[in-house]
């Protein structure tokens, strides 16, 4: 549905031109989204960019729930507050909270009181899955949920190139029964993951992320020849909007 005084899809798709390069390194969660109502095109611009991604035997088995009754979202706030009572709070107590991890707790905070009121919860969902009680090779595993995050960054990149703030949350997921019943999804289909998606209150920007060389490895583990090595200077370029 195309909303009255709200952006359309026309307005903001330009914003796909933006450089791959510049949409990778300022995509980064936007937690805080204003509660005015977002395009339906857009939203769906953006699945269908998610649809572009691979998928194990290019099994194409997902399904998206794009919620936006105020009902089935207040349902979902509720699983996001019950999990993030005990995780967030687990997260205060173990850590040392540092300046930055008090900011994105406080934006945890701030969008798990939120929730309900954001225009639109998209729920990444696939089909299929585990056979109940036989024993299952890890590859069977990876190949499963390896089939639905390479489609939610997609849509989380064709998100942050239009100016929709986005971003990846797992936790109101926290029991798969109550979201199967609040989603009514059968038994065949297994929630994932929710993008909120809605105008952000804050900017895309650069993220913060460990060095390359200190995760990359050459032909076997521990052999870092590339530790100390300097990241690429791309990001200092980057302009945030
Ligand atoms: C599988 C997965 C689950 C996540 N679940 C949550 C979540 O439930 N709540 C949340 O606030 N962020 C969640 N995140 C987002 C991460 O916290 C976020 O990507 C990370 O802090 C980096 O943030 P940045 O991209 O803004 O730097 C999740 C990310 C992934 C990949």
């Amino acid at each position: 549905m195309r909303v009255a005084d709200s952006p359309t899809l026309s307005d903001v798709e330009r914003g796909l031109q933006m450089p791959l390069l510049e949409a990778m390194l300022t995509q980064r969660a936007i937690r805080r989204l204003r509660p005015d109502p977002i395009d339906d095109a857009i939203v769906l611009r953006c699945i269908e960019i998610g649809l572009k991604a691979p998928t194990s035997s290019n099994g194409q088995n997902w399904e998206w729930i794009v919620v936006k009754d105020p009902a089935v979202k207040q349902k979902l706030a509720a699983q996001y507050r019950q999990a993030w009572a005990l995780y967030g709070g687990a997260m205060r107590r173990l850590n040392r909270v540092d300046d930055s991890a008090a900011k994105i707790l406080a934006a945890v905070d701030w969008q798990v009181a939120h929730l309900a009121e954001m225009p639109v919860l998209v729920v990444a969902c696939l089909r299929g899955g585990r056979v109940p009680l036989l024993p299952q090779p890890p590859l069977v595993e990876s190949s499963y949920y390896g089939s639905i995050y390479p489609s939610v960054q997609n849509l989380l990149l064709a998100a942050r190139a239009m100016g929709v703030g986005a971003a990846l949350i797992t936790l109101p997921l926290w029991s798969v029964t109550a979201a199967r019943r609040i989603l009514g999804l059968p038994i065949s289909v297994r929630p994932c993951c929710i993008v909120p998606m809605g105008w952000p209150v804050g900017r895309y920007g650069p993220t913060t992320r460990k060095p390359v060389g200190d995760v990359a490895h050459l032909d076997r583990f521990g052999r870092q020849p590339w530790r100390g090595r300097e990241e690429a200077a791309s990001k200092k370029a980057l302009v945030s909007r």
